[in-house]
């Protein structure tokens, strides 16, 4: 039996087991899945990764067994003797009886087949196989195995599913309607389970022999149905803390979100060897044994009392199914060439979806609101998360693109990234290497990856601050910010995803050799200058002023300001604290936020954090743009120094020498554009003030930048004809 819930790149493998042995029973029972289990051959099957065509697999005594058709399919689910996958697209489905084989292959027989009804959340019981249709949710049900394609008793008329899951004589849905439970099926178990669930709702629920186990919407398991063995007694445990599970005739387990371990309950699961110190992405569940996906390499390990493989005696666990590597979600489609992950990157759109992911996968909890619902992973977003999005909502001017975050799998970033190769790497910012990376429907991203510091860790452990922030981050649009595509919050690691920008950062034009000779030129004029100073401002004062709550960027500087493909300049880094320890206390106790030449001097001696920090850093861009130094140099003549930027010019622009400082790669201003960059000079000075509140607040600065643009693009003639003079060299 397979259970799923919450997948992630979990693998769809499908695992059949069965036993020629006499005593085992094993009944494959569950939901759409990766994977499924049968009785009576030991078979484990799978959709194999890394291959063009998501093939079907199988493992039986030791032996590889092809599967026809040799076509792609989204999802297997596995029953007593017998297994069914969907093809992608979820128009038809295949069932293999697996007690015998012919020319070396399982003879498959379609059961269904119709291209105007899409259907998914395949789910095979001991016997029955159900599905459920993608558009109305209405199920449909079949007998499988021998008796193949008769009818299987349906749950009645005009009940509307958003997931179902499949025992042993018995099929458990949740009600789209209330996300109440309803099972039905000659079994009178399936009856017990619905009493036992009541009126109680929950986001996602997975059948095994004869209970079955739901996650509340507050994030608790709960298991209804047989109890003998105690596999109801869910060890006591905080909210969303297990991210997927499975159900055997005995025993229950699952996935712990945090660090991929499994841990298991009630007696049938007192003989099963414990697989320490693995992570999983998946695991599916014979009657009496356990198989894992690992998160590691994606093969099986397949353990417990039950877990023969035909070999006797049995072995403890058995990690070496020659399966090959199989698919850790449930795929539509394949596009990408990087080995092993090829085939998890079909799911380029993980935001929830709850119609069409599989049924096992943990969806939005909250409210099942698809136009709030956030990122599939981060459920401790979810709880705050109306409250949270709603102010964020009034408060945004760029709500309407409130566009879902992606959450990515360390394979699918690992893939984009070839593998986080050294020739991907394009920089180091705060707290984390920067990674060019293509995605696989091909969108250009910078992949930041976090360090994975003891101390770093120990902020990881506190998933809601983490969580919440990115539901905040990921809610910011606008135009002068670097846009949050996605993350990934896996086991110990955490990336997050940013738009690519073409043409880099605004410190690289400034500064870097390279740069001013090859393509730089286009920087070399005033008004392009002012027009990124401009951008920048507007950036920062939509954090200041217009995110919900406001967020101080605490690292403005020309390396975090960057330049898209129509050199408009924006943003980037605002997610900081993210990455970084958790207090402002503690950040400045270890190491002073910020960069050298950049930070706020107020902010350094008195340890108190205001807008007006990034108002000094802006300040510190704006002198760069004007004089082309950078914000600490060693002045060239005498190579004495460091000294900043700050310290340099502003007593000469005090002085109205202006013409000394300008940078003279731009050359000597036209005479409409002098009075513009007159005013970015003493915007400037205002913004570096010693003391915080006689700066400017961020819609002062841009004000002004606005008005230094607008005079630069006036003509000449209603210009006034102050000029600022350069000195020759
Ligand atoms: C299945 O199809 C793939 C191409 O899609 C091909 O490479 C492979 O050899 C085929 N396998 C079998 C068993 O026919
Ligand atoms: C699918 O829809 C088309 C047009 O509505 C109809 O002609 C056809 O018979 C339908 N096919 C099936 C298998 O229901
Ligand atoms: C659920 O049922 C219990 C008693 O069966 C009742 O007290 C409770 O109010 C019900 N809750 C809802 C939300 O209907
Ligand atoms: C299930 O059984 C265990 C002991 O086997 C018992 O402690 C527990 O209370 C039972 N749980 C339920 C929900 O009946
Ligand atoms: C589960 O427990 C019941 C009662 O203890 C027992 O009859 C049954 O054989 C067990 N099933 C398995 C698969 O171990
Ligand atoms: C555990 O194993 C022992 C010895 O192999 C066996 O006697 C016992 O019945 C098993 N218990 C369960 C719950 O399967
Ligand atoms: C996959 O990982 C498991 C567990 O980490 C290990 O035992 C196994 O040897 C690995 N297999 C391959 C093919 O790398
Ligand atoms: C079985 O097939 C898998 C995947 O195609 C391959 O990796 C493995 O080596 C094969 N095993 C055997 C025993 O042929
Ligand atoms: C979903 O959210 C939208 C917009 O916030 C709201 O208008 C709608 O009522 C919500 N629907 C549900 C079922 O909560
Ligand atoms: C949710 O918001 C409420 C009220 O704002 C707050 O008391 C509670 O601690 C928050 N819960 C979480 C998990 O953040
Ligand atoms: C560049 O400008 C064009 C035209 O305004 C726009 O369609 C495009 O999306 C812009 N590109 C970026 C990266 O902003
Ligand atoms: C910015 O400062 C001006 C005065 O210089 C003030 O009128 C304005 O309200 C301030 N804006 C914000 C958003 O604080």
């Amino acid at each position: 039996m397979i259970l799923r819930p919450f997948s992630f790149t979990i693998s769809l493998l499908l695992i059949i087991i069965s036993f020629l042995t006499e005593l085992a029973v094993v009944t494959a029972l569950g939901s759409a899945s990766t994977a499924a289990v049968t009785f009576g051959t030991a078979t484990v099957c799978g959709i194999i990764a890394g291959e063009p065509n998501q093939r079907v697999q199988c493992y039986q005594h030791g032996l590889n067994i092809s599967v026809l058709p040799n076509a792609s399919f989204e999802a297997l689910s596995g029953g007593r003797s017998f297994f069914c996958g969907l093809r992608s697209g979820g128009f038809s489905i295949y069932c293999w009886e697996t007690r015998s084989l012919l020319h070396s292959s399982f003879s498959p027989k379609r059961i269904y087949f119709n291209y105007n009804v899409s259907l998914t959340d395949l789910a095979v019981g001991d016997d029955q196989v159900c599905a459920r249709e993608v558009d109305s949710g209405i199920t449909r049900c079949w007998r499988g195995g021998g008796s193949g394609g008769y009818p299987f008793p349906l749950p009645g008329n005009g009940f509307k599913f958003r997931s179902i899951t499949a025992g042993s004589g018995f099929t458990c849905g949740i009600l789209k309607e209330n996300s109440r439970v309803l099972c039905w099926g000659g079994n009178k178990i399936g009856a017990e389970i619905q009493r036992q669930f009541g009126n109680l709702s929950v986001s996602n629920l997975v059948a095994g022999d004869s209970h079955a186990c739901g996650l509340t919407m507050t994030g608790f398991l709960v298991c209804k149905g047989n109890n003998e063995s105690g596999q109801l007694q869910v060890p006591p445990t905080s909210a969303f803390e297990f991210s997927y599970f499975a159900l055997g005739a005995n025993f229950s387990c699952g996935i712990k979100r945090r660090n991929g371990f499994v841990q298991c309950w009630g007696s049938g699961a007192n003989n099963m060897s414990s697989v320490a110190d693995v992570s999983f992405e998946s695991i599916v569940s014979g009657m009496n044994f356990l198989c894992g996906l690992t998160t590691r390499n994606l093969t099986m390990i397949c353990w417990g009392p039950g877990w023969s493989n035909g070999v006797n005696p049995a072995p403890a666990t058995t990690t070496d199914l020659r399966l090959g590597m199989v698919i850790p979600g449930p795929c539509v489609q394949t596009s990408c060439n990087c080995g092993i992950c090829g085939i998890l990157l079909c799911r380029t759109d993980s935001s929830v979806q709850p119609t069409v992911t599989d049924a096992n996968i943990i969806t939005d909890v909250v409210d099942n609101n698809d136009s709030v619902a956030p990122p599939l992973r981060s459920f401790s977003i979810k709880r705050n998360s109306s409250r949270m999005l709603g102010r964020q909502r009034s408060g945004s001017s760029s709500s309407k693109h409130a566009e879902k975050t992606q959450n990515f799998s360390l394979l699918e970033l690992s893939c984009a990234t070839n593998n986080f190769s050294v020739e991907n790497r394009i920089g180091s910012g705060s707290f984390g290497v920067v990674y060019k990376g293509k995605l696989a429907d091909g969108r250009e991203v910078a992949i930041k990856r976090g360090e994975t510091s003891a101390k770093v860790k120990k902020f990881q452990e506190k998933e809601t601050a983490f969580d919440s922030e990115l539901a905040l981050l990921s809610r910011l649009h606008h135009k002068h910010l670097v846009g949050l595509v996605g993350f990934c919050h896996e086991n110990d690691e955490r990336l997050l995803v940013y738009e690519y920008m073409t043409n880099g950062a605004l410190y690289d034009h400034l500064h870097s050799k390279d740069n001013i000779e090859k393509s730089s030129s286009i920087l070399n004029s005033w008004r392009m200058r002012i027009k990124i100073a401009l951008d920048a401002a507007r950036g920062i004062e939509y954090l200041h002023n217009y995110a919900v709550p406001p967020i101080i960027h605490r690292d403005i500087k020309s390396s975090n300001i960057l330049l898209d493909a129509n050199w408009t300049a924006r943003v980037s880094d605002f997610g900081l604290s993210l990455m970084g320890p958790e207090s402002d206390q503690e950040f400045m106790s270890t190491k002073a936020v910020g960069t050298v030449g950049y930070i706020d001097p107020e902010y350094y001696v008195l340890n108190v954090l205001t807008a007006k920090s990034d108002v000094y850093g802006l300040g510190v861009v704006l002198l760069e743009l004007l004089t082309g130094k950078k914000a600490v140099f060693k002045i060239e003549e005498d190579g004495t120094g460091p000294i900043g930027v700050v310290e340099y010019a502003s007593p000469r622009i005090m002085e109205g020498d202006l013409g000394a400082v300008v940078d003279r790669r731009v050359g000597v201003p036209e005479i409409h554009e002098a009075e513009a960059v007159e005013l970015m000079a003493y915007t400037a000075l205002q913004c570096v003030n010693l003391e915080g509140k006689e700066r400017p607040n961020m819609t002062d600065i841009v004000a002004s930048l606005e008005k230094a643009l607008s005079l630069c693009e006036h003509s000449p003639a209603s210009l006034s004809s102050r000029t600022i003079s350069i000195p020759s060299d």
